[in-house]
Order: C-alpha cells, then sequence, then structure tokens
C-alpha cells in the first residue's frame, strides 16, 4: 500500500493550479443517465471516485469516453463524455457501490427514466451512518413505491414519477441533488423546501438548465422545478474544487510562505476567509484565482463551527483542526454535520497535538511544535488533515493508507513539491 512521506518546516510559495471539484463532477456524472444524447463535462479531476462512479455508469450502459489533458498546470483538466443513448441495465451492485456513496445517487434518474431502479443500500462509513432515508422518503413522495431487501433498495414507478412537495427535516446534499434529478423529468412541479445550497448543488443545477431543465431557486433553501418531458445534451465545465481551494490555504496559513491558487474563486470559500484572516493569514483574490499569504506573524487560535452553506465547510473541519494545532491560543471546533468526523484528533495527538474532545466539540490548545510520526488515514479529509500537520512537523512523518487521500485530492503530492514542501509518495 503507497505512503506519502513528508520532511515537516518548508514553507510553501509559488501557484498551484486548482482541480475541478470532485463533489460537483460526481453527481454532473449521474446526470448524464437523465437523457439519450451527450454529456460533455470538462474540468473533471483525475481521482480514484470518479474513476469508480464511472464504473458504475458504464455498468449501466452509459458510454464514457475521455479526452482532454490531465496534467498538472492543465486549465481544462480531464474531459469527459458520457452518452446514456440506452439504459441497459438499472441495478447498481453492492460491490461498487459500497466504495462509494455518491452513486447511491443513481437512483433517482434512473426512476426517473426507466421507472425502476435496483441500488444497493450505500451502508455506513468512517464519518458515520449516513443513512439514505431522505432520498426514499423524498422519491415516495414523487410516487416511487419503494422495498428494502437484501440490502437493496427495489424501487418501481409503473406510472412515472410526478412533483410532489418536499420538505426536509434538515440539510442534505445528496438528497436535494437526488430529487433535483429526478423532478427535472417528472411530471409536474416539485417543491424542495429545506434543500441544500451548495455550490456543487447549484452547479448540478446550472448544468441541468443547459440540458433543459426548468429550476427556479438555485443558490437559496427552495427549489422549484417544473417536469420537462426530455433533456438533451449539454457541454458544462465542473465549478472549481472549494475543499482543495480551503485544504491549500490552511496548508499556507500553517507552513507559512506565499502561494497563488490558480482557477479559483473567493466566493466559494466566503466563510473561511474571515477566520483565516483572523487568525492573521493574507488573502488576496487576483485576476488568476486567489493569493494566500502568511509571513512572519505568528496566527492564532479561532473558534468554529460546521454548518451547511454558506456556514463553514464539514470538509474542512480536520484541515482548519491541523492547522490550529500549532496556533497562539485555545481554538474550539465543533462538528454539526456528521457524528464521527473527529478520527484525525487521535493522529494529530501521536504528533504532539493538545486536544480534547467532549461531545461534538473539539478544544484545540496550540502547542509550539509537533513532531513527525507514522500516522493512519481514516478518510478523505482527515488525511489531507494529517499531511498539513506533517508539513509543519519537525522530522519524518509517514502517511499510511494513501488511498483515501487518491479519492479527493489530485497529485497532492506533486502539487505540494511544486510548492517546495519536501513530500514524495513511497509504492508499496
Ligand atoms: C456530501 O455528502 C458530500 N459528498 C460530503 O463530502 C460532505 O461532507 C457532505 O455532503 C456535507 O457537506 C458528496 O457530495 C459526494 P448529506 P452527502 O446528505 O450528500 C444525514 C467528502 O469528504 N443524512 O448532506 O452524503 C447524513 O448522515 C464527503 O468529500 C440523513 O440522515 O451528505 C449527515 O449526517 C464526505 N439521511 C447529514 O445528513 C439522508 O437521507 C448531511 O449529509 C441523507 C443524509
Amino acid at each position: 500500500m503507497d505512503r506519502i512521506q513528508i520532511r515537516g518546516g518548508r514553507r510553501l510559495s509559488g501557484e498551484v493550479r486548482i482541480s475541478g471539484a470532485k463533489n460537483a463532477a460526481l453527481p454532473l456524472m449521474v446526470a448524464s443517465l437523465l437523457t439519450d444524447e451527450p454529456l460533455t463535462l470538462a474540468s473533471v479531476p483525475h481521482l480514484t471516485d470518479i474513476s469508480q462512479l464511472a464504473e458504475i455508469l458504464a455498468g449501466l450502459g452509459v458510454e464514457i469516453t475521455m479526452s482532454g489533458n490531465g496534467q498538472a498546470g492543465s486549465e481544462v483538466g480531464r474531459v469527459l463524455k458520457l452518452h446514456a443513448k440506452k439504459i441497459a441495465s438499472t441495478e447498481a451492485p453492492y460491490d461498487l457501490v459500497r466504495k462509494m456513496r455518491a452513486s447511491f445517487l443513481v437512483i433517482g434518474p434512473l426512476l426517473a427514466r426507466c421507472h425502476q431502479a435496483k441500488v444497493s443500500l450505500p451502508g455506513g462509513c468512517a464519518i458515520g451512518t449516513r443513512p439514505v432515508d431522505l432520498h426514499l422518503k423524498g422519491l415516495e413522495a414523487m410516487g416511487a413505491e419503494i422495498e428494502l431487501q437484501d440490502g437493496y433498495v427495489i424501487a418501481r414507478a409503473p406510472g412515472g414519477l410526478h412533483g410532489a412537495h418536499i420538505q426536509f427535516p434538515f440539510v442534505s446534499v445528496g438528497a436535494t441533488e437526488n430529487l433535483m434529478m429526478a423532478a427535472a423529468i417528472a411530471k409536474g412541479t416539485t417543491v424542495i423546501e429545506n434543500a441544500a445550497s451548495e455550490p456543487e448543488v447549484t452547479d448540478l443545477g446550472h448544468c441541468l438548465q443547459a440540458m433543459g431543465a426548468k429550476i427556479e431557486g438555485l443558490e437559496t433553501r427552495t427549489l422549484k422545478i417544473e417536469g420537462v418531458e426530455r433533456l438533451k445534451g449539454a457541454n458544462h465545465t465542473v465549478l472549481p474544487d472549494r475543499i482543495e481551494t480551503g485544504t491549500y490555504a490552511m496548508a499556507v496559513a500553517a507552513t507559512g510562505g506565499e502561494v497563488e491558487l490558480l482557477g479559483t474563486r473567493g466566493d466559494l470559500i466566503a466563510s473561511v476567509i474571515p477566520l483565516l484572516e483572523s487568525a492573521g493569514v493574507h488573502i488576496q483574490s487576483t485576476n488568476r484565482g486567489i493569493k494566500v499569504a502568511r509571513n512572519g506573524a505568528h496566527f492564532t487560535g479561532v473558534d468554529v463551527t460546521t454548518e451547511p452553506y454558506p456556514g463553514f465547510p464539514t470538509d474542512l473541519q480536520a484541515q482548519l483542526m491541523a492547522l490550529m494545532v500549532t496556533a497562539n491560543g485555545v481554538s474550539h471546533i465543533s462538528e454539526t454535520i456528521f457524528e464521527n468526523r473527529f478520527m484525525h484528533v487521535p493522529e494529530l495527538m501521536r504528533m504532539g497535538a493538545d486536544i480534547t474532545i467532549d461531545h461534538q466539540t473539539a478544544t484545540v490548545r496550540g502547542v509550539e511544535k509537533l513532531r513527525g510520526a507514522p500516522v493512519m488515514a481514516t478518510d478523505l479529509r482527515a488525511s489531507v488533515s494529517l499531511i498539513i500537520a506533517g508539513l509543519v512537523a519537525e522530522g519524518e512523518t509517514v502517511v499510511n493508507r494513501v488511498y483515501h487521500l487518491d479519492r479527493g485530492f489530485e497529485r497532492i503530492e506533486e502539487k505540494l513539491s511544486a510548492l517546495g514542501a519536501d513530500i514524495k509518495r513511497v509504492k508499496g
């Protein structure tokens, strides 16, 4: 199993290109199921989650071709052309779905287009139990009959899906995306209240609109979708990855230095910028992206609570904690989205961090130095937090179970070494 080896203590400087957003690209790929015409997506990041979803979609009959330059520095990234001319199968098997929860998103589009679907329940994962009840209740409200059998959801809508009024009890990104896609070609109008307004949801909405969908209320908490008879193909560019943007910003904040993040936008991390600024980091928009700098002054601890967008994202909580472990003073970090998303804490403590957890809040008391250590990645964002910690730690850090990282961070060791970090992948 590959490992990442880091010798900490180097400042980061230079420029790095931010990739297309994984969490936008995944639902956008699924949207190809809604039309018999080709959907072309540019700026698709090269990640294992993307290849795994491509495998699932191919099993459903989607023809997928890849072109474009996926090399470092490329603005276009990979271009995927997905053509679901005919749906060959409406079944997404356990072996594939269990590897990646986002694949559960195929259920809405399959039901809407083919009036049936059999999709494995994704099961829990390291960060929490992560049920799919909101997806299923929404589809039932739209006329689906749902049965659970041997770990599978078997869904049928003999007369097709119809519009419905759906009120989520809490915000769910995936359920909003699933139902928005299904509603785009259901009969009648669907209203989703307390919908997610994450930029990735909006990006999907824009792509569906380009395909001919009638959607109002994007970027707000109420979506109104008037079903149309058919959607057509479209060309769409995936939005920049706000989590990768925030991760590199926090890495620079942690090591010190000055880095321009190319091809991204400050508004995507609007909740993060004031926090980093109050901690002593300078952030400035440029005509190519944003510049992040910390020169000289040490940064101070800040308090943060994760929330649905536009609040501070749960997907940046671990990275912020890695930054706070060497801040001046105390910071309190509360996780409200997932019940088990502090698995990086014991690993950071092995490197010398001083952290205590009380229910959903971690209290981080800044220490002067971290020391390198062998650590274990437990999920995608936790693993990148260990990389940030390794960049500032004295001596060598080895991050094991790097496959988590490959799910969501494109060429991270290449990007960081181009910025001056001493980091390499050790094959094994
Ligand atoms: C998306 O997951 C992201 N994944 C996650 O990123 C992200 O952390 C999360 O949204 C929150 O922003 C993708 O976009 C592919 P939710 P999703 O439905 O859609 C509970 C990463 O590291 N819930 O908004 O699965 C759920 O358990 C990943 O890239 C139900 O109870 O998240 C969680 O506690 C990790 N029932 C909360 O809602 C449901 O039917 C929010 O989950 C659905 C969700």
